[in-house]
């Protein structure tokens, strides 16, 4: 006979009561189906092994890279303008039209290396990436907070992540392999000086900037184009932590910076940031020293100045974590009309990557889950089945027709709402090449002098402390870098190491790079 008092229920008890997913009511929680009181167990258990086999797969593979994170939702408002000027001058993109016109949002912020349970005081790059659910369909921005990257070319991609992911061996993250790949690669001093120095471990994220560091287009009605940048400013200010703060919050907390999110936004302290885009003409700009389209470059703000668009507003935690934090998916390739791409050589590799990716990590129907949806568009395609389908999109009059085109019903092409022949023509022959001006070093000079002394010295320690545990060649060819950056971060990290100017004098270029005439005159002086 069954033993009620395990059951939970008792008269008077109205909750629910539990079911499993064949909606057969579940009488015993507690005990599986067994021949006598001891056992042994039956294979027939369709209840105890459906729950058991589905516990089996409750995990699906963590992200490759932004492995923890914490989403929230919220609201985009427009300016209408793109600072004093109407911003449908620039772009005819149906969110960015109007003062005060919203767009619901979902933002996900993310460390970038540890995995899904890591600690949120890492030293590392933060993601900032949000859906906008406009009525034209969803547009992705995947950005993150230090404005640069590491590289500039997507085929470098899973080589700086391995160099960066812990060690193949030891599992631990190893600062020889770290400085081993980024000795060999120049372009990446921008990132490392802002990585290193306290930027790279924000207080948290309400307190970090975000940037969409790819260079964009925005397209006008007539199909004209301009080259954008965007920047996320946060109204709550940005803070930062040393090396000591992130030790002691890392004591007692790995998953703070969630916690903060979730908890600001609970007792309405809804948090804010202002969208800034800065604009320069669709062409090569041969007057800089930089190309437009290099992802290690910011654009000087004197010369490009960030104007104002709008606002976004955080104020609504995800109901549950997995279906809307875990399941989440954002691309580069998610775009709306008015938006696009730009030929930046990282932003094209991406765009493949991510929805690559997410039909692997999710499945190949991840774009119907509630918070993938374009929810707030129409979609009506003819892809069918497939692992996961849901549901089927409404196919027009004719169920039968599930393809295009067709003369006896299904659903039909659009027009183009106005240009689609945009930018300017592009002619070139097939070749596998670096960009030229890749002025790997000025800009990271610039950014070490603008910082403060306490920012400095906390820079020239944290490269100083990693570099000591690396092989001296590899530490050779960092001083030789630094020196190159500017002379007093090389000098004083090789002071540090116990490595003079003189130590490195006999370094060469690498193959792999194109030195300035500021460069070269600076390696002059190394003798
Ligand atoms: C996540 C690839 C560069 C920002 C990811 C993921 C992949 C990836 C595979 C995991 C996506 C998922 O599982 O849903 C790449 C490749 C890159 C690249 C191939 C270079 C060629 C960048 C750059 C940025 C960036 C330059 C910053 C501007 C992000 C962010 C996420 C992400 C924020 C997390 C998105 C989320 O919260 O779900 N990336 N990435 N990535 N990437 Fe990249």
């Amino acid at each position: 006979m069954t033993d009620v008092s395990s059951q939970g229920s008792f008269p008077g008890d109205d909750r629910e009561v539990l079911t499993n997913r064949q909606g057969h009511p579940v009488y015993d929680n507690q005990n599986q189906r067994t021949v006598g009181e001891r056992g042994p167990a039956t294979l027939e258990n369709y209840q105890f092994l459906e729950k058991i086999s589905h516990f089996d797969r409750e995990r699906i593979p963590e992200r490759v890279v932004h492995a923890r994170g914490a989403t929230a939702f919220g609201y985009f408002e427009s300016y209408g303008t793109w600072g004093d000027e109407p911003i449908d001058r620039y772009t005819r993109a149906r969110l960015f039209q109007g003062k005060g016109k919203r767009t619901d949002v979902a933002l996900r912020f993310s460390t970038v290396i540890g995995g899904r349970d890591s600690s949120e005081c890492a030293r590392d790059p933060r993601g900032f990436a949000i859906k906008f659910y406009t009525e034209d369909g969803n547009w992705d921005l995947v950005g993150n907070n230090l404005a640069v990257f590491f590289i500039r070319d997507a085929i470098k991609f899973p080589d700086v992540i391995h160099a960066l992911k812990p060690d193949p061996v030891t599992f631990r993250q190893e600062p020889n392999r770290i400085f081993d790949f980024m000795s060999q690669t120049p372009e990446c001093m921008h990132m490392l000086v802002n990585l290193f120095s306290p930027r790279g471990i924000p207080a948290d994220y309400r307190h970090q900037q975000g940037f969409g560091v790819n260079t964009y287009k925005w397209v006008d009605a007539t199909g004209n184009t301009v080259l954008v940048k965007y920047t996320w400013m946060p109204k709550q200010g940005v803070r930062s932590m040393t090396e000591a703060d992130a030790a002691n919050i890392q004591a007692t907390e790995t998953g703070h910076a969630t916690k903060d999110l979730h908890e600001a936004i609970e007792r309405g302290d809804h948090p804010e940031w202002e969208l800034l885009v800065q604009m320069m003409s669709d062409d090569e700009h041969p007057e800089l020293d930089f190309d437009p389209l290099d992802d290690t470059k910011t654009w000087p703000e004197q010369d490009f100045p960030p104007k104002p668009v709008g606002r976004i507003v955080l104020d609504r935690n995800v109901a549950n974590n997995f279906a809307e934090n875990e399941q989440i998916s954002f691309g580069t390739g998610v775009l709306v009309d008015g938006l696009d791409f730009s030929d930046d050589k990282m932003l094209v590799g991406r765009t493949f990557s991510y929805s690559d990716t997410q039909r692997y990590r999710v499945g190949p129907n991840y774009l119907q889950l509630p918070v993938n949806q374009a929810r707030n568009a129409n979609v009506r395609t003819n892809q069918r089945d497939g692992q996961m389908n849901y549901y089927q999109d409404p196919a027009g009059e004719n169920p039968h027709v599930n393809y295009e085109p067709s003369i006896t019903g299904g659903l039909r092409e659009g027009q183009y709402p106005t240009h689609d022949d945009q930018g300017p023509e592009i002619r070139g022959r097939l070749t596998r090449a670096r960009i030229s001006r890749t002025n790997d070093y000025k800009q990271a000079g610039q950014r070490y002098l603008l910082m403060e002394q306490w920012e400095r010295d906390d820079l020239v320690h944290n490269f100083t402390t990693l570099l000591s545990q690396c092989d001296r060649p590899i530490q050779e060819r960092m001083v030789w870098h630094f020196l190159l950056v500017e002379d007093d971060l090389g000098l004083r990290v090789g002071e540090g190491l116990g490595i003079g100017p003189e130590d490195v004098s006999h370094l060469k270029p690498l193959q792999s790079q194109d030195l300035t005439e500021e460069d070269r005159e600076r390696l002059g002086r190394l003798g």
